[in-house]
């Protein structure tokens, strides 16, 4: 695809898919919370017709006014007299999805040769292999997890748990080895992305529709169905914080260009579901502050050490060289294996522009970005873009030595 197509392609969609992640992920933590604040009705309320049943209600504060909410069944006739029907909300989880899956097309299989997709420093996969393996990765990984729950979901929780993590545990192990570390987060995300729309679409939807047929027939509606929905409910709650770590990934090459990709997603995803399960227990878990609070620090100082920042500190890393490193040597290097891409005028045909604005064109333009140079081709690795332009890691090292050595353009 022409690389202009592809960027405003890139930027429509991902515009749509933030709104959309936005307002559904926003709705569903909204809802939540109201459930688990809702002011339960005294023990006697509820006794008359089967559909007299609240749940409790709440009072909120917002836009200028005061709000009454209440949880309840409906009687048909009251369902009947609501004009229009109730208000519920389907579309976001589904737009969401769909611009995702567009966005995975857009910025990973249709960039040509593969270039976000494969790292021939990860694995030697040809690009239309690797689609086939990202492809498969988010479409297999959801069928598993389902199948495991239709199967297992009613009769051992446990061991459907145990099976599901133990699936999304040999992905985030086995993907970063295939696939060019961005693509592999991007993937795991989008399998977890799937496996919640997928919990709408098949699972959770279906019984809001079961319910209002059983209100219009004044039925007590099928238990075993809403419990079922409430399941996938809940799983979708624990994978928001994970999901939402990954789909802001690529901003951090640290993470998946680091030593141990895998590993850095594991503690993220981790944490990510701990904090949601902290924060969904806060109103009965007294001491969930301090619990919360280590996990933060656990995770925060696991990440630094996993990412090299003991290195960073000056500790096990690489010694400051005894002599200084001439700036032509590194400016040669930059030349060859940067410069294609990142120049006023690219001469690399799958860019039109400079990637993030990021030029290498002068010596002054080299020394504003050397730290963003020393993450990305010394201790990330993840530029140049799928080494495309073959630095060597002796090359890496002597850019490294420069930076060490006071990163000097004289
Ligand atoms: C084949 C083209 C290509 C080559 C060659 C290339 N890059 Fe990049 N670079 C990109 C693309 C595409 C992006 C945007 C995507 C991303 O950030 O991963 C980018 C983004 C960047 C950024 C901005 C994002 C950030 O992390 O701050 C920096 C800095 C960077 N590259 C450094 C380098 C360095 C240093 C080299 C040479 C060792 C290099 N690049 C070689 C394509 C290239």
């Amino acid at each position: 695809m022409d690389p202009i197509i592809r960027e405003v392609a890139d930027l429509v969609v991902r515009w749509i898919h933030l709104i959309a992640g936005i307002m559904w992920i926003g709705n569903s933590m909204l809802w939540n919370w109201i459930d688990r604040n809702l002011v339960k009705p005294a023990p006697e309320a509820g006794k008359g017709e089967p559909n007299d049943k609240s749940f409790g209600h709440i009072w909120l504060l917002h836009s200028g006014a005061y709000y009454f909410m209440e949880k309840k069944l409906l009687q048909p006739s009251e369902y009947a007299a609501i004009p229009g029907g109730p208000h519920w909300f389907k579309w976001q989880a589904y737009t969401t999805w769909l611009s995702g899956a567009s966005l995975l097309a857009i910025v990973y299989y249709m960039s040509g040769g593969g270039a976000y997709l494969v790292d021939p420093n990860v694995s030697k996969i040809s690009a239309d292999a690797a689609i086939d393996v990202g492809i498969g990765t988010v479409v297999g990984g959801f069928v598993v997890y389902d199948l495991v729950w239709r199967v297992l979901g009613r009769r051992s929780e446990k061991l459907a748990t145990a099976l599901t993590l133990a699936l999304v545990a040999g992905v985030v192990t086995v993907l970063p080895r295939v696939l060019a570390g961005r693509a592999a987060y991007m993937h795991v995300g989008a399998m977890l992305g799937t496996m919640m729309a997928g919990n709408v679409f098949l699972h959770i939807m279906p019984s809001q529709r079961a319910l209002v047929r059983a209100t219009q027939e004044g039925s007590s509606g099928d238990a075993t169905a809403s419990a079922h929905a409430q399941q996938r409910s809940i799983h979708n709650n624990y994978l928001t914080f994970p999901m939402l770590f990954i789909m802001l990934s690529n901003h951090f090459p640290s993470t998946y260009g680091s030593k141990y990709p895998s590993l850095v997603l594991a503690v993220l995803i981790v944490t990510g579901s701990t904090v949601r399960h902290l924060l969904n227990v806060r109103f009965h878990f007294k001491r969930w502050l301090p619990a919360l609070l280590s996990v933060i620090t656990t995770a925060v100082v696991a990440l630094f050490v996993l990412v090299g920042g003991r290195e960073a500190l000056g500790r096990g890393g690489p010694k400051k060289p005894a002599e200084k490193v001439a700036f032509s040597r590194v400016q040669l290097v930059i030349q060859d294996r940067c410069v294609p891409c990142h120049s006023q005028k690219p001469t690399d045909p799958s860019v039109q522009m400079a990637p993030g604005n990021v030029m290498f064109d002068t010596p002054e333009q080299i020394q504003t970005y050397k730290d963003r140079i020393k993450m990305r081709a010394v201790v990330a690795k993840t530029m140049p873009l799928a080494n495309k332009t073959n630095m060597t890691e002796d090359e890496r090292d002597l850019v490294g030595k420069w930076l060490l050595s006071g990163a000097s353009i004289e």
